[in-house]
Protein backbone atom coordinates (compact mmCIF):
# COMPACT_ATOMS: atom_id res chain seq x y z
CA UNK A 1 0.00 0.00 0.00
CA UNK A 2 1.46 3.47 -1.10
CA UNK A 3 0.68 6.51 1.27
CA UNK A 4 2.25 8.85 -1.97
CA UNK A 5 0.01 9.86 -5.14
CA UNK A 6 2.43 9.97 -8.23
CA UNK A 7 3.02 13.73 -8.51
CA UNK A 8 3.37 13.81 -4.14
CA UNK A 9 5.99 11.13 -4.72
CA UNK A 10 7.89 12.61 -7.86
CA UNK A 11 8.48 16.03 -6.07
CA UNK A 12 9.62 14.25 -2.95
CA UNK A 13 11.93 12.23 -5.29
CA UNK A 14 12.94 15.23 -6.31
CA UNK A 15 14.12 16.63 -3.28
CA UNK A 16 15.53 13.60 -2.22
CA UNK A 17 17.77 13.00 -5.25
CA UNK A 18 18.87 16.70 -5.38
CA UNK A 19 19.85 16.35 -1.36
CA UNK A 20 21.91 13.53 -2.20
CA UNK A 21 23.73 13.71 -5.34
CA UNK A 22 24.34 17.45 -3.54
CA UNK A 23 25.91 15.75 -0.49
CA UNK A 24 28.11 14.02 -3.38
CA UNK A 25 29.06 16.94 -5.07
CA UNK A 26 30.02 19.14 -1.60
CA UNK A 27 32.00 16.36 -0.39
CA UNK A 28 33.89 16.33 -3.48
CA UNK A 29 34.36 20.21 -3.37
CA UNK A 30 35.78 19.42 0.48
CA UNK A 31 38.14 16.45 -0.79
CA UNK A 32 39.53 19.02 -3.25
CA UNK A 33 40.06 21.67 -0.63
CA UNK A 34 41.27 19.21 2.05
CA UNK A 35 44.13 17.68 -0.92
CA UNK A 36 45.14 21.41 -1.47
CA UNK A 37 45.31 22.25 1.99
CA UNK A 38 48.06 19.31 2.34
CA UNK A 39 49.98 19.76 -0.54
CA UNK A 40 50.09 23.68 -1.51
CA UNK A 41 52.96 25.11 -0.36
CA UNK A 42 51.34 28.65 -0.72
CA UNK A 43 50.43 29.44 2.71
CA UNK A 44 47.48 31.75 1.21
CA UNK A 45 46.05 28.78 -0.14
CA UNK A 46 46.22 26.69 2.73
CA UNK A 47 44.89 29.52 5.23
CA UNK A 48 41.79 29.44 2.51
CA UNK A 49 41.58 25.98 2.00
CA UNK A 50 40.80 25.60 6.11
CA UNK A 51 38.52 28.19 6.37
CA UNK A 52 36.51 27.24 3.16
CA UNK A 53 36.23 23.99 4.47
CA UNK A 54 34.65 24.85 7.73
CA UNK A 55 32.35 26.85 5.91
CA UNK A 56 31.49 24.65 3.66
CA UNK A 57 31.27 21.84 5.74
CA UNK A 58 29.07 23.42 8.50
CA UNK A 59 26.56 25.32 5.84
CA UNK A 60 26.49 22.60 3.17
CA UNK A 61 27.64 19.54 3.51
CA UNK A 62 26.18 19.02 7.06
CA UNK A 63 22.74 20.56 6.06
CA UNK A 64 22.65 18.30 2.94
CA UNK A 65 23.20 15.19 4.79
CA UNK A 66 20.52 16.15 7.31
CA UNK A 67 17.91 16.66 4.26
CA UNK A 68 19.18 13.23 2.74
CA UNK A 69 18.07 11.37 5.60
CA UNK A 70 14.79 13.12 6.47
CA UNK A 71 13.90 13.26 2.70
CA UNK A 72 14.88 9.32 2.05
CA UNK A 73 12.53 8.42 5.61
CA UNK A 74 9.82 9.91 3.99
CA UNK A 75 10.46 8.86 0.51
CA UNK A 76 10.35 4.92 2.47
CA UNK A 77 7.47 6.19 4.34
CA UNK A 78 5.53 7.35 1.54
CA UNK A 79 6.28 4.35 -0.81
CA UNK A 80 5.99 0.63 -1.49
CA UNK A 81 9.44 0.34 -0.52
CA UNK A 82 9.04 1.18 2.97
CA UNK A 83 11.21 1.70 5.77
CA UNK A 84 12.30 -2.08 7.05
CA UNK A 85 10.98 -4.16 4.23
CA UNK A 86 14.09 -4.23 2.06
CA UNK A 87 17.20 -4.33 3.17
CA UNK A 88 19.11 -2.08 0.75
CA UNK A 89 16.75 0.69 2.21
CA UNK A 90 17.95 -0.28 5.71
CA UNK A 91 21.52 -0.66 4.23
CA UNK A 92 21.12 3.43 2.76
CA UNK A 93 19.50 3.98 6.37
CA UNK A 94 22.44 3.04 8.20
CA UNK A 95 24.58 4.24 5.98
CA UNK A 96 23.36 7.91 6.03
CA UNK A 97 23.17 7.84 10.03
CA UNK A 98 26.29 6.69 10.34
CA UNK A 99 28.28 8.96 7.50
CA UNK A 100 26.07 11.82 9.27
CA UNK A 101 27.38 11.14 12.61
CA UNK A 102 31.05 10.44 11.37
CA UNK A 103 30.60 13.78 9.45
CA UNK A 104 29.82 15.70 12.90
CA UNK A 105 32.45 13.84 15.39
CA UNK A 106 34.65 15.29 12.17
CA UNK A 107 33.98 18.56 11.62
CA UNK A 108 36.12 19.10 14.84
CA UNK A 109 39.42 18.76 13.10
CA UNK A 110 38.20 21.43 10.26
CA UNK A 111 37.49 23.69 12.96
CA UNK A 112 40.40 23.52 14.91
CA UNK A 113 42.56 23.73 11.72
CA UNK A 114 40.54 26.52 10.47
CA UNK A 115 41.03 28.63 13.98
CA UNK A 116 45.35 27.77 13.51
CA UNK A 117 45.34 29.03 10.00
CA UNK A 118 43.40 31.95 10.96
CA UNK A 119 45.74 32.73 13.57
CA UNK A 120 49.09 32.04 11.53
CA UNK A 121 50.15 30.28 8.14
CA UNK A 122 50.59 26.70 8.74
CA UNK A 123 54.20 25.59 8.51
CA UNK A 124 55.36 22.59 6.20
CA UNK A 125 54.52 19.46 8.45
CA UNK A 126 51.96 21.23 11.28
CA UNK A 127 49.02 19.18 12.12
CA UNK A 128 50.11 17.13 9.47
CA UNK A 129 48.13 14.18 11.15
CA UNK A 130 44.92 16.11 11.19
CA UNK A 131 45.75 17.36 7.59
CA UNK A 132 46.31 14.00 5.89
CA UNK A 133 42.74 12.45 8.45
CA UNK A 134 40.44 14.69 6.66
CA UNK A 135 42.00 13.98 2.80
CA UNK A 136 41.23 9.91 4.12
CA UNK A 137 37.70 11.15 5.59
CA UNK A 138 36.87 12.95 2.15
CA UNK A 139 37.64 10.00 0.35
CA UNK A 140 36.29 7.52 2.10
CA UNK A 141 32.79 9.70 1.91
CA UNK A 142 32.97 9.67 -1.69
CA UNK A 143 33.39 6.15 -1.93
CA UNK A 144 30.12 5.44 0.77
CA UNK A 145 27.84 8.00 -1.30
CA UNK A 146 28.91 6.27 -4.43
CA UNK A 147 27.50 2.64 -2.71
CA UNK A 148 24.62 4.40 -1.38
CA UNK A 149 23.64 6.19 -5.11
CA UNK A 150 24.51 2.57 -6.48
CA UNK A 151 22.22 0.70 -4.26
CA UNK A 152 19.18 3.34 -4.94
CA UNK A 153 20.01 2.87 -8.86
CA UNK A 154 20.06 -0.94 -9.34
CA UNK A 155 18.01 -2.05 -5.62
CA UNK A 156 19.22 -5.48 -5.12
CA UNK A 157 16.57 -7.84 -4.11
CA UNK A 158 15.86 -9.03 -0.92
CA UNK A 159 13.04 -8.72 1.34
CA UNK A 160 13.87 -8.65 5.03
CA UNK A 161 11.23 -10.84 7.15
CA UNK A 162 9.04 -8.05 8.30
CA UNK A 163 8.98 -7.34 4.29
CA UNK A 164 7.73 -10.83 3.86
CA UNK A 165 5.09 -10.96 6.10
CA UNK A 166 3.78 -7.63 4.90
CA UNK A 167 3.45 -8.89 1.24
CA UNK A 168 1.73 -11.81 2.46
CA UNK A 169 -0.41 -9.91 4.35
CA UNK A 170 -1.33 -7.74 1.24
CA UNK A 171 -1.51 -10.33 -1.08
CA UNK A 172 -4.00 -12.24 1.10
CA UNK A 173 -6.07 -8.82 1.69
CA UNK A 174 -6.60 -8.19 -2.34
CA UNK A 175 -7.18 -11.83 -2.82
CA UNK A 176 -9.92 -11.28 0.00
CA UNK A 177 -10.89 -8.38 -1.93
CA UNK A 178 -11.33 -10.03 -5.52
CA UNK A 179 -13.85 -12.98 -3.89
CA UNK A 180 -15.96 -10.60 -2.26
CA UNK A 181 -16.18 -8.76 -5.38
C1 LIG B 1 23.89 8.75 0.78
C2 LIG B 1 22.66 8.68 0.86
C3 LIG B 1 21.69 8.50 -0.26
C4 LIG B 1 21.85 8.61 -1.63
C5 LIG B 1 23.11 8.99 -2.42
C6 LIG B 1 20.55 8.33 -2.21
C7 LIG B 1 20.28 8.41 -3.57
C8 LIG B 1 19.07 8.09 -4.14
C9 LIG B 1 18.76 8.16 -5.56
C10 LIG B 1 19.71 8.67 -6.64
C11 LIG B 1 17.49 7.69 -5.72
C12 LIG B 1 16.71 7.61 -7.04
C13 LIG B 1 16.82 6.18 -7.59
C14 LIG B 1 15.82 5.87 -8.69
O1 LIG B 1 14.75 6.48 -8.77
O2 LIG B 1 16.10 4.93 -9.45
C15 LIG B 1 17.00 7.29 -4.42
C16 LIG B 1 15.77 6.73 -4.20
C17 LIG B 1 15.34 6.28 -2.98
N1 LIG B 1 15.97 6.46 -1.75
FE1 LIG B 1 17.80 7.30 -1.46
N2 LIG B 1 19.67 8.03 -1.21
C18 LIG B 1 20.32 8.13 -0.01
C19 LIG B 1 19.81 7.92 1.26
C20 LIG B 1 18.56 7.36 1.49
C21 LIG B 1 18.01 7.07 2.79
C22 LIG B 1 18.66 7.38 4.14
C23 LIG B 1 16.79 6.48 2.60
C24 LIG B 1 15.81 5.99 3.63
C25 LIG B 1 16.08 5.28 4.62
C26 LIG B 1 16.56 6.40 1.18
C27 LIG B 1 15.45 5.85 0.57
C28 LIG B 1 15.19 5.87 -0.78
C29 LIG B 1 14.00 5.27 -1.40
C30 LIG B 1 12.89 4.50 -0.69
C31 LIG B 1 14.09 5.53 -2.78
C32 LIG B 1 13.10 5.07 -3.88
C33 LIG B 1 12.07 6.16 -4.02
C34 LIG B 1 11.00 5.89 -5.05
O3 LIG B 1 11.16 4.98 -5.90
O4 LIG B 1 10.00 6.60 -4.99
N3 LIG B 1 17.65 6.98 0.54
N4 LIG B 1 17.96 7.55 -3.47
Amino acid sequence: MTVFGPRLRNATLTAHVTASLGWFGSVAAFLALALAGWFSAEPQTVRAAYLAMDVVGWFVIVPLSIATLVTGVVQSLGTVWGLMRHYWVIAKLLITVIATALLLVHMQPVGHLAEAATRAALADGELEGMRIQLVADAAAAIVVLLTAAGLSVFKPRGLTRYGIRRRRREQSLSAQQKAAA
